[in-house]
């Protein structure tokens, strides 16, 4: 116990303690904390097409849930295969436009499923410096050799590649399409380029991309247009779909050795009908109404001209992930609770999150969000930046 209350004590010294607050989900974007009776609007969510509140796909889960019960029962494997997982899964892979797809329990299963079943003792994983926390642990579960690469930098990866490449057998290749913390995009055509150089398997985590980007907004892989020269596109149904779970879109032998290799897929109970359910109207939702995500990048777009009227320089990045940089971790927390007294919601997102020196604020934009909140909202945290010399 001496060692965790040291842990706990060097956390809340230097300003990097994480603690849980419930909220009340008010609907429409807007959250009230437990302990107080503020009516806060939400930008740390990542529902960015606000479909975890639509009609349709709630109307699906409860749908989902009267006809096929309220769990699965069982893994994939044993009894839990209901049909349901396979429609899904169908509509992934054309959603994808890949030969097949599979469902994993969640996003982070899934990152830690597929890395360590495509590499393990005497492979080469390379993967960008920034990725999510769950891509870091599917490679140390893999026991390969991994290497990171400073962030979205083409030529420090290429220097790895040509160095490191050739000592091993596999190699595989992991990025996020969407920087999670950063809202930036990976340069995914030149990445598929390097694979035909150098050759290894390309994994893209389309996790805060699907549903959005592309002409059918099946992600960046979509609109880049670079399916055939994907090998694994991995995605989640928790940010953009509204609903829960994740998958893998691929070819069939690649799912099929995933069913027989990902020990995630393998020893965990199936996702319940009712997120099935949800996951399926919101794929029905995206790929016929390109509305929502119309309405999402109007929104995004409109935001960031607010910020630069109300005077701030920075270019804000391609994406509905607009990270606001403070640097230091309490002044960081000091901004987010300032915003929080003045009706804005996020939270400051610190190491070890993100690396030493770039705590941020993450402001995360949503179909919720009106014109007026989302100027307010500019206004409010010029104003507070300007205040705090930050
Ligand atoms: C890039 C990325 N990959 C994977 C995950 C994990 O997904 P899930 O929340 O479904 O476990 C997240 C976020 O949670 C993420 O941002």
């Amino acid at each position: 116990m001496e060692r965790i209350r040291k842990f706990l004590l060097e956390r809340r010294q230097t300003g990097t303690l994480r603690t849980l607050a419930p909220l009340v989900r008010l609907g429409h974007g807007w959250v009230r904390p437990l302990d107080s009776g503020e009516k806060l609007l939400d930008f740390s969510s990542n529902d960015y097409l606000g479909l975890a509140e639509h009609p349709e796909v709630i109307g699906a889960a409860r749908k989902y849930l009267e006809m096929f019960g309220a769990g699965a029962g069982a893994a994939r494997l044993m009894s839990g295969d209901l049909e349901i997982n396979h429609l899904l899964e169908q509509e992934i892979a054309r959603f994808k436009s890949t030969e097949a797809a599979l469902l994993f329990g969640s996003g982070y299963l899934a990152n830690t499923g597929i890395i360590p079943a495509l590499a393990g003792r005497g492979d080469l994983i390379v993967t960008d410096r920034l990725n999510h926390a769950s891509i870091y642990d599917g490679c140390l579960l893999s026991g390969a050799r991994t290497i990171r690469f400073r962030h979205n930098d083409l030529n420090h990866l290429e220097q790895i590649l040509q160095e490191k490449r050739s000592q091993y057998n596999s190699c595989l290749l992991v990025v996020e399409s969407i920087y999670s913390m950063d809202g930036d995009r990976c340069p995914l055509v030149e990445l598929v380029k390097l694979k035909k150089r150098f050759g290894f398997f390309l994994m893209v985590d389309e996790a805060h991309a699907t549903g959005i980007y592309g002409e059918n907004g099946a992600g960046i892989i979509e609109e880049d247009g670079v399916s055939d020269g994907v090998d694994i596109a991995m995605g989640t149904f928790g940010k953009a779909l509204g609903s829960y779970g994740a998958y893998a879109a691929a070819s069939r032998e690649m799912v099929d050795y995933l069913v027989n290799r990902a020990r995630t897929f393998i020893y965990s109970t199936a996702l319940p009908p009712a997120v099935i359910g949800a996951s399926l109207a919101s794929l029905y939702l995206v790929g016929s109404e390109v509305q929502h995500r119309l309405d999402l990048l109007a929104k995004v777009a409109f935001f960031k001209k607010q910020l630069r009227k109300n005077g701030l320089k920075d270019d804000f990045g391609p994406s509905q992930i607009i990270p606001v940089m403070i640097g230091d971790s309490a002044k960081a927390l000091a901004a987010a609770a300032e915003l929080r007294r003045r009706g804005i919601y996020l939270k400051a997102v610190r190491p070890p999150t993100v690396p030493e020196g770039t705590a941020r604020l993450r402001f995360s934009i949503t179909n919720h969000h009106r014109e007026e909140d989302l100027k307010r909202c500019a206004a409010i945290l010029a104003e507070e930046l300007r205040r705090h010399k930050l």
